[in-house]
């Protein structure tokens, strides 16, 4: 029996860690033993605690309750306080999802102590360094053990990055071991799609159509926090909306739900509180979330799993942002960088809604990247 030690935090890593918890249920409860690590950085009810139930995932065994702040003094309170976990628990490795300061966090505190680290979602690049999640993911990389790329493009980053392709076991942060496997989140959407519908009424209830609605989410940091561009994407919505008799539905992050009265111009705020298009609701549970783009039209978002789970559900996809770490869905035709720009935004729109065959070829995996992932800890973490 070997002890995993799992860290989550922000709303996507509850989601990405329900596949693997999933997977020991399912197969390997004889063989792993997982404690769940909830950093507390997402704490509402609708951005942590719905998905508990809801995907099946342990309750965690500790709450370290870091809640929001300033990055140095958020990242620091959760690293003192998982090295007290580790040192308590003594697990023989930590497994990390993504890149949020959750992930930075439990990488140096696991990394100083040499316990090994197990990074879920690694290789991802935007080459954008302005982005915190750059050098969240980048600095992860770089002290992990085992290293599970979900793309081919994440992979040869890895191997651009000095990794080697052919180092022999024992691995260690020395000497790692990278893979290109499926995705955790494409074994979530494919799991959870067939019981989302049944089990959620977010159509209903929100008076939507099926494939005749936007969804979209915005929260990245640059969005939400320069003026600039978050008038920018809300005017293009206003716009759309407006002159195409479409609905767009946009569960909102708390980070965006707080700047926009105070980031939006006196103009556009009113004009979005006039539209009866733009319907803005809280952020939804990941069945409903499912749902809803299981059945829109078109997905426009800054989130990087939303822009995949876009392409999990064959929904054209318009990236609010000036790039991608998915660049595989760019690459098909199927997503397109608009940016915060109006015009990308309405000329992407008009696209999307003119064409027809779209291309989504199986680029993630078969479903079963959590079992693939606890075969290999337990090959090699002793
Ligand atoms: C974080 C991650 C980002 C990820 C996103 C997923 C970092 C640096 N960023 O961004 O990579 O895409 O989570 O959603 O780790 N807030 C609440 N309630 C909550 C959580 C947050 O009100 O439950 C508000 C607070 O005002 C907080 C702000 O949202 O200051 C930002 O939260 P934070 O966790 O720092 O970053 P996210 O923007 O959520
Ligand atoms: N999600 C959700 N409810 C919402 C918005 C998003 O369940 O209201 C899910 C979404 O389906 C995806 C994940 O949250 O699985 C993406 O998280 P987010 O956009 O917050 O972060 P990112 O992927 O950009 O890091």
């Amino acid at each position: 029996m070997i002890k995993i030690l799992t860290i989550i935090g922000a709303r996507p890593q509850i989601i990405k860690a329900a596949a693997l918890s999933r997977a020991i249920k399912n197969n390997f409860s004889n063989k792993i033993e997982e404690i769940i690590v909830h950093t507390g950085q997402h704490y509402d009810e609708n951005m942590s605690n719905v998905f508990f139930d809801e995907l099946g995932i342990p309750n965690p065994t500790y709450n370290l309750n870091t809640g929001s702040g300033n990055h140095g003094k958020q990242t620091a309170s959760m690293i003192k306080d998982i090295e007290d976990v580790l040192l308590k628990e003594k697990p023989n490795c930590i497994v990390l999802y993504g890149d949020t300061n959750s992930t930075l966090a439990g990488a140096i505190a696991a990394s100083k102590i040499h316990i090994p680290v197990i990074h879920i979602e690694a290789g991802l690049r935007s080459f954008n360094k302005s982005m915190p999640e750059e050098i969240n993911r980048i600095m992860c990389d770089h002290v992990s053990t085992l290293l599970f790329s979900p793309t081919k493009s994440g992979y040869d980053n890895l191997v651009k990055e000095g990794f080697k392709e052919n180092n022999t076991p024992p691995y260690s942060f020395n000497n790692p071991r990278i893979y290109h496997c499926g995705d955790v989140m494409y074994d979530n959407s494919l799991y959870f799609s067939m019981i989302a519908d049944q089990k959620t009424d977010v159509l209903q209830k929100n008076n939507l159509e099926k494939n005749n609605f936007i969804l979209a989410t915005i929260h990245r940091n640059n969005n939400t926090d320069e003026p600039l561009r978050l008038n920018s994407l809300f005017r293009s919505m206003n716009k759309i909306s407006l002159e195409n008799k479409i609905k767009i539905v946009l569960p909102l992050h708390p980070r965006t739900a707080k700047l926009l009265s105070q980031n939006l111009s006196e103009d556009v705020y009113a004009s979005l509180k006039s539209n009866t298009h733009i319907v803005i609701i809280p952020p939804v549970s990941f069945l409903e979330m499912i749902s809803l783009e299981k059945n829109a039209s078109i997905i426009m978002t800054d989130s990087g799993g939303v822009q995949k789970e876009a392409f999990f559900f064959q929904k054209p996809c318009i990236i609010l942002r000036s790039e991608t770490e998915w660049v595989e869905l760019v690459n098909c035709g199927s997503a397109k960088i608009a940016d915060a720009n109006d015009t990308s935004i309405m000329q992407a729109y008009h696209y999307f809604s003119k064409t027809s065959d779209l291309t989504y070829p199986a680029l993630f995996g078969n479903g079963k990247a959590a079992e693939f992932i606890c075969e290999e800890i337990l090959k090699y973490i002793k």
